[in-house]
Formats: C-alpha cells, structure tokens, sequence
C-alpha cells in the first residue's frame, strides 16, 4: 500500500465536540446525500478517540438517511486499530492521509482539527488532493473548533462540474452566552486565515466589522446574546456585510460568508 499523505499529529479530541459542525453539514447537504445513490461521508482525522465519526454516522442517519456510510481515516495505525470495535455495517476505520483511499467517490469529507496541526504552504496541496476523492458538487469541510466545540469556524470547498475544488464559503458557529465579541473565536481560525487575522486583511476587516457590529447592538444585550447576535447581524448586512444565510441560521449562533469576503 502506497504511503499515506501527511503526518500524524496530536490526537486531541472529544465527544460531541464537532456537533456544530455536523448540524450544518447536515442542514447544508441534506438533499444532495439523500438523492445520491451511494452516500458515503468521510471524517479525515478522527484522532485519539473514533467518537466524532460514530456521533457523525448517528447524526446522519437520524437527520438525513440511514443507507449514509461513514468512513473515518487515520494516518496513525494504532488509532486505526482501537477503533475497529466500533465498525459496522454503515461505519468503517481505514488508515490513510489527504489521498482518501477508498473506493470510489465520496460525498463529503470532514477533515476538523487536521490542518490546523500543518504548515499554512501545506493547506493547497491538501485540498487538492483530498478534493481528487469528491465526486462532482462534493463538499470539503476544512475546520478548527475549541476543545469542547463552543467556537468553530470552518471553510467549505465544493467540487465544481469542471473537477476545480473551490473555496465557497466561510463559516462561524458560537456559543454565544460566552461570547464576549465576535472576534473571540479568532484563535480557532482554519489554518489558512489564522495568520492573516493582521490589520489590512480581509479577515482581519471582517472580524473588525463584526466586533463594530456587536458594539453598535450593545442595548439588546438584555434581550439575550442571542438576540444581540442577530441584531449584530442584521447591522452588518445592512452596512454591506454578505452572508450567504439567513436569521434561521443565526439564531443558532452561526453565520455563513462568501469566501470571496476573506479570500
Ligand atoms: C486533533 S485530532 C482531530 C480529531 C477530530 N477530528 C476532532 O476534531 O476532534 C487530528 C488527527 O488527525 C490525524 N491526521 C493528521 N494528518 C492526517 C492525514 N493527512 N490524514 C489522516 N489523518 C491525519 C492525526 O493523526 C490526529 O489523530
């Protein structure tokens, strides 16, 4: 078997941690899996622990479809090998890297908390070639959250008709009763912005409106953080701020952009 791409790295990881995640993967891709004939979702460095892959299988066939297979692949074998008690019928435990080596194509992948590890010069070359697995309109999620999940942000990467893998959306999803302002949730960056959260870049300017945002929207504060957050939203697309969601999403304290506003 050829080498598998990448490293092994700390394993850190937790039950329930990427429920975030999963929520919005669910609610993005819902139908696209259901009408697919062979549904299988990758989850790319599961870590120490298979448990966020077995909580994606359990999601998946409660919200979307229960023919789903989950797929979790590890670069390091003994990781592979405590979690074969778990693999079912639906649920598998495979060593591999950014290659994806299964057969055939896959629907999405979920690689949270992986890249975050590498090099920012590492992040193209392994979108690429985790992208070489999607099938067409296949979605990447490249992503870095907390230890216990409370702030995550994640890049969404869709596999276009003419087999470009491109970066689409950026997403933000908070716990926001320990939200002090938006820009807390900087230090959970994906990889590829966390360096460039400097003034005079794109991120940088998005967080700063945001935090603008949630300053102006100071006096819904005692109406809850929630409301203060979709009124924190509401100010910021109306002073040219572009999501690609709506309050139904942010009331969940997440918030999806365009990746052209931070690329
Ligand atoms: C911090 S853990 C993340 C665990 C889980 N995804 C989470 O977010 O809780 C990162 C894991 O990714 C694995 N990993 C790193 N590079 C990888 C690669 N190229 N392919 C597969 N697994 C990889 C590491 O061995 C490690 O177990």
């Amino acid at each position: 078997m050829a080498k598998p791409v990448g490293v092994i790295t700390r394993g850190t990881t937790a039950p329930n941690r990427l429920r975030r995640i999963d929520r919005w993967l669910i609610h993005s891709e819902c139908g696209r899996l259901r009408r697919s004939d062979n549904p299988v979702v990758v989850d790319l460095g599961y870590g120490a622990s298979p448990i966020t892959a077995w909580e994606l299988r359990e999601r998946l066939h409660q919200y979307v479809d229960s023919r789903i297979r989950v797929v979790g692949i590890e670069i390091d074998p003994e990781r592979v090998a405590a979690a074969q008690p778990l693999s079912d019928d639906s649920l598998s435990f495979i060593r591999g890297g950014f290659e994806v080596p299964v057969t055939g194509q896959v629907s999405v992948i979920r690689a949270l908390n992986v890249l975050r590890q590498y090099d920012e010069s590492d992040v193209a070359q392994a979108w690429n070639t985790m992208g070489h697995r999607l099938e067409t309109g296949g979605l990447l999620i490249d992503g870095t959250c907390d230890e216990i999940g409370r702030r995550a942000v994640w890049v969404g990467l869709r596999k276009t008709e003419s087999g470009e893998l491109e970066p689409q959306s950026l997403t933000i999803s908070t716990h926001l009763q320990s939200l002090e302002k938006p820009s807390d949730v900087a230090p959970r960056l994906p990889k590829i912005l966390i360096h460039h959260n400097v003034a005079g870049e794109p991120i940088h300017r998005l967080l700063t409106q945001l935090d603008d945002a949630w300053e102006r929207c100071a006096s819904h504060a005692p109406f809850g953080a929630r409301q203060r957050w979709i009124e924190t939203l509401k100010y910021a697309t109306a002073h040219g701020v572009e999501t690609l969601d709506t309050q139904a999403r942010w009331r969940l304290g997440e918030v999806t952009f365009p990746w052209k506003l931070v690329s």
